[in-house]
């Protein structure tokens, strides 16, 4: 039902509200359970009955029902369940022998946390992205903390790997030190039953691969039939932020080739974002792609490839036109003034069909 029950911020509210009356008066509870308690899959899991007297016996229900089979455990009122499977999870509570409740607790199950694997990438000198995935799903609550080690000459110094979305499984080191490019990345996971922490090397050198060069473009050169003209764009995530204009220089890699060729043809050039392919196949289509490097470092990697895009060179006009005839003059006269249907495709076309109809129609109430 669509009311104030089904807002969020007030199931919060109503949340924090019942932990504060659990905390005030644990004898206020009725079939509330606050508490969570966890437990490993497969393991012995024992549930105690805080606020129990000792040497009174108690009684255990889980959703409500008796426990059937109540362990030797049971001496000191605490209830104990071996090798548990996720089906014993529940709301579990102990009763003295009138029934009344002692204490409630609900009982989740799950893995101890476990490794995870780490991916990191460097477009550029300042930003360093790492994400990870669960190896294993441990189907309880879980965060991480995320940080990097370095070795500064012979000191150990930590430093947090930031994850700007809580939760996101990412995280990024801010202007990393790239005169010291061997680093640890450090990801731990965290869940109720323990942490587990998952390292990874990273050389920063060898991590360096910028994003594919952008808006490439080719065009032919007129008078020149083997001419291609190729231009692109240093990518954007290359340029910091703040100093758009300091950017380290780029080496670039270009290759192309006639369409339905399978052999490409490489040109390489340093710090300039246009190149002349001259000795294109006459009167063919090419396809084109550009690839980037830092220009200092050749440990670091090329970006992968940009798309691909294509372009034909120049090509000598057909000059065989005939002088104009009076016979295609004559057709062209006799052209109707209505776009016809050919015309009217395309995106931008039906919008004109329609302007034209409504003004044909106007035209033809028009007294004349
Ligand atoms: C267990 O307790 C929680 C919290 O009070 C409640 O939301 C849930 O419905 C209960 N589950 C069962 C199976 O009784
Ligand atoms: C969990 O264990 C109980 C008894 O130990 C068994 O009856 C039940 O089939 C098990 N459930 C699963 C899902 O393995
Ligand atoms: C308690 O109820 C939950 C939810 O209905 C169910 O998944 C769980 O198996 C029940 N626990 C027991 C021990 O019956
Ligand atoms: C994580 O890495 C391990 C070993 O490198 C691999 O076997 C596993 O398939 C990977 N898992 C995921 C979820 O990518
Ligand atoms: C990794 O991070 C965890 C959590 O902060 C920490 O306990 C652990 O000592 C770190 N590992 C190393 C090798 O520094
Ligand atoms: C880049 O190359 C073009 C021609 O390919 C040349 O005209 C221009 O001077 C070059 N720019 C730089 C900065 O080298």
């Amino acid at each position: 039902m669509p009311g104030p029950l089904t807002c969020p911020g007030r199931l919060i509210v109503i949340g924090i509200l019942s932990l504060l009356v659990v905390h005030i008066s644990s004898a206020a509870w009725s079939n509330e359970v606050s508490d969570i308690q966890y437990g490993r899959l497969g393991s012995t899991v024992t549930l105690a009955c805080r606020g129990s007297r000792k040497g009174f016996p108690v009684e255990w229900r889980v959703n409500g029902s008796s426990v059937v089979e109540q362990q030797a455990g049971a001496l000191d009122s605490s209830l104990s369940l071996p090798s548990v499977n996720s089906s014993m999870e529940g709301n579990y509570s102990c009763h003295d022998q009138s029934g009344a409740l002692i204490h409630a607790l609900q009982l989740r199950l799950g893995h101890l946390p476990g490794h995870v694997n780490i991916t990191c990438r460097l477009p550029n000198h300042f930003k360093v992205q790492c994400s990870w995935t669960q190896q294993k799903d441990s189907l309880l609550p879980t965060h991480y903390i995320s940080s990097y080690i370095t070795h500064n000459n012979g000191v150990l110094e930590v430093e947090e790997c930031v994850q700007e979305v809580p939760g996101s499984h990412r995280c990024i080191i801010f202007h990393p030190r790239m005169w010291i490019p061997k680093h640890m990345v450090n990801i731990t996971e965290v869940n109720p039953l323990g942490t587990q922490q998952t390292l990874m090397r990273v050389d920063l050198h060898q991590l360096l691969k910028p994003d594919p060069p952008e808006e490439v473009m080719s065009m032919g050169v007129d008078g020149q039939p083997t001419k291609l003209l190729v231009q692109w764009r240093s990518p954007e995530s290359w340029q910091p932020e703040d100093r758009p204009h300091s950017a380290f220089p780029l080496q670039y890699q270009l290759r192309y080739r006639p369409v339905g060729s399978q052999y490409w043809s490489m040109l390489y050039i340093e710090d300039n974002t246009s190149l002349m392919i001259t000795d294109a196949l006459a009167g063919h289509p090419h396809h084109i792609q550009v690839q980037a490097r830092e220009a200092i470092n050749p440990e670091t990697q090329w970006s992968d490839w940009s798309q691909l895009i294509q372009a034909q060179p120049w090509i000598e006009p057909v000059t065989t036109v005939e002088p104009t005839t009076i016979p295609f003059l004559q057709e062209h006269i006799t052209v109707p003034v209505r776009p016809s249907k050919e015309v009217t495709s395309g995106t931008f076309f039906p919008l004109m069909e329609l302007f034209y109809r409504i003004c044909d129609d106007i035209i033809g109430f028009m007294p004349i």
